[in-house]
């Protein structure tokens, strides 16, 4: 089911997600089934169940010819609870971020070039990767929202935020 996405200034986006204790529950598969349907239906590059209300660390994220992010290298899709990252350098890349709890915006954030991530998948089987590039910022970017940060508290230049259409005005960036 596709479920409504909350915007910034909910407070809800700004708790602390607690963590998944029971795996391949019906209502754990519900919960990856509406936040699936979502994201495609919004065409997100990942959604985290805060952002529908829901205060657990469950995130999904996937990218595949994304119309939102037409540059993007694929990333597979992927239901990772209870993420664990840990950077595998210092080495900071900015790019550009968008939000589904952030309409219509996009700033650049510097995030980690290169991270282990660890966590499970929705039957409690572990999951353990090394990303690098978008596949890196997507997993930092969603599981940011677990704790509460969204994008534009990262944003250190003011300069390179602001409204898609205005930012990039010749280019077909979709958005909400
Ligand atoms: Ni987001």
């Amino acid at each position: 089911m596709i479920r409504e996405v909350l915007k910034m200034g909910d407070e809800r986006l700004l708790a602390k997600a607690r963590p998944v204790e029971k795996f391949d529950t019906p209502e754990l598969h519900e919960l990856l089934a509406d936040m699936h349907d979502t994201m495609e239906h919004l065409s997100g590059a990942g959604l985290a169940a805060p952002q529908i209300g829901v205060g657990l660390r469950v995130v999904v994220f996937g990218v595949q010819n994304n119309p939102r992010y037409p540059q993007a290298e694929d990333v597979p899709y992927t239901v990772l609870i209870n993420p664990d990252v840990e950077p595998l350098s210092q080495e900071m890349e900015e790019a550009w971020e968008g939000c589904l709890s952030v309409p219509g915006l996009r700033g650049v954030v510097p995030r980690y070039k290169s991270l282990r991530y660890r966590g499970f998948d929705a039957t409690g089987a572990a999951i353990d990767r090394v990303a690098e590039g978008f596949h890196a910022r997507v997993v930092q970017h969603e599981c940011d929202h677990l704790d509460g940060i969204l994008y534009p508290m990262r944003v250190r230049d003011f300069t390179r935020f602001g409204f898609i259409d205005a930012l990039f005005p010749n280019q077909e960036i979709q958005d909400d």
